[in-house]
């Protein structure tokens, strides 16, 4: 029990500390905008977006980043530079390629990109080091020859027909319900046939096509996804027994056995997506501490398991080859400048941009065409 006194001190102390914390958090937001190092307050933009990162990850965990920057970009006078954060202007306009993009410009990537390489090692698309960058390229530069790329084409064709059989698969039940109508589930996805048309959401048929070839053409073998119509992956049980697996297979030593689980590909995509553009923006002692809040928890956990369906995919093909000149038979074939190649990590930091920068994209680009044909 604390005495009257006690209690009254304990209470004032407290209160001191309360304050103390709200004057350093507010000098902390403030104080950057004032001294203004790098000489951005000029640029119009949301006003809390001046002071804190927050801000912009509030609005893309709330699902509304492309709409809120395009309304900024549309609202102001000086509209091709908007204020996302202290320290990132949006730039929008066609002169504006040239100068960050090209080759000789100096901006470099921002700290934005380090949580896509969460778990794992940097690669291409994550690596904000030029010569790193430069050391990739050259490592990688024959796996995305033209030539290389001109050998693939006819396993993308095999992909284009799958889906086309399964979509007239889907057509055929127009004729069986007659003038009725009718309804039913392939694998995951359900369908309808009602006004003598049937019905279904392309999307998920356009993941796993696209999965289903970049795996085919990256790995050698498809996920089977477009075929089962599921979305089913597998993963390691753990990540590091993957790594293992992986090493063990390039230096051709004992294989292990490797323990595996089903996961959700396209699932584990969509979540990490959402959350880790909104955690990208924060400073990265903040990213696992918001992570693992309600709301960010279940897109923080997809981060290991999208590195566990690349490690899966390497570690599958590398244990148990077709002999398809594959883009991971490249990728194994690339040398640095030193004559070094990729070791495990980063051989599954690559395979992971080409399952997401690749499929994903791919998918998504895709999915316009029904939209555009049905405007046409
Ligand atoms: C319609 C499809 C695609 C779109 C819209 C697209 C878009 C992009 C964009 C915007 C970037 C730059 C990202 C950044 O640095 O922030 C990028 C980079 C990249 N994409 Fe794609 N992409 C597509 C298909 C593919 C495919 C099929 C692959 C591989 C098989 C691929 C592999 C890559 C790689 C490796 C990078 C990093 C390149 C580097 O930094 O040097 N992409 N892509």
């Amino acid at each position: 029990m604390l005495t009257y006194d006690e209690a009254l001190n304990f209470s004032t102390v407290l209160s001191a500390l309360t304050c103390l914390s709200a004057g350093v958090i507010t000098l902390s937001l403030l104080l950057p905008y004032f001294i203004d190092q790098l000489q951005l307050r000029e640029y119009p933009g949301a006003l809390l977006a001046k002071f804190t990162s927050g801000w912009i990850s509030w609005i893309i965990s709330r699902n509304q980043w492309s709409e809120t920057v395009d309304r900024l970009h549309s609202a102001h006078s000086m509209g091709s530079f908007v204020r996302l954060a202290p320290n990132h202007v949006s730039v929008s306009g066609p002169s504006a390629f040239e100068a960050i993009y090209s080759h000789p410009s100096s901006a470099l990537k921002a700290p934005f990109y380090d949580i896509f390489s969460a778990g794992g090692a940097a690669n291409i698309f994550t690596t904000r080091d030029r010569a790193e960058h430069a050391r990739k390229r050259r490592v990688e530069a024959h796996m995305f020859s033209p030539q290389s790329i001109r050998t693939l084409e006819s396993t993308v064709s095999v992909h284009f027909h799958a889906l086309e059989d399964q979509w007239d698969a889907l057509c055929a039940h127009i004729q069986k319900a007659g003038s009725g109508g009718a309804e039913g589930i392939i694998g995951s996805v359900s369908w309808k046939v009602h006004d003598s048309r049937v019905w279904f959401d392309c999307m998920p048929w356009f993941m796993f096509w696209s999965f289903d070839t970049i795996a085919d053409l990256s790995f050698g073998r498809p996920f089977g996804m477009l075929v089962s119509a599921k979305d089913v992956v597998r993963i390691p049980k753990s990540n590091a027994s993957g790594i293992q697996a992986i090493a063990e297979a390039a230096s051709h030593s004992k294989k292990t056995e490797l323990e595996m689980v089903e996961v959700p590909l396209i699932e584990v995509l969509v979540k990490r997506g959402k959350t880790i553009a909104a955690l990208a923006y924060l400073p990265a002692w903040a990213q696992p501490i918001i992570g693992r809040l309600p709301g960010f928890r279940e897109g923080y956990g997809a981060i290991p398991k999208l590195n566990g369906i690349a490690i899966a995919a390497v570690a599958d093909r590398l244990r148990s080859p077709n002999g398809r000149a594959d883009m991971l038979t490249k990728l194994l074939e690339g040398r640095d400048g030193e004559g070094y190649r990729y070791g495990p990590q980063e051989l599954s930091a690559e395979a992971k941009t080409l399952i997401a920068a690749g499929g994903d994209t791919t998918a998504r680009s895709a999915s316009v065409l029904p939209v555009f044909q049905e405007l046409c």
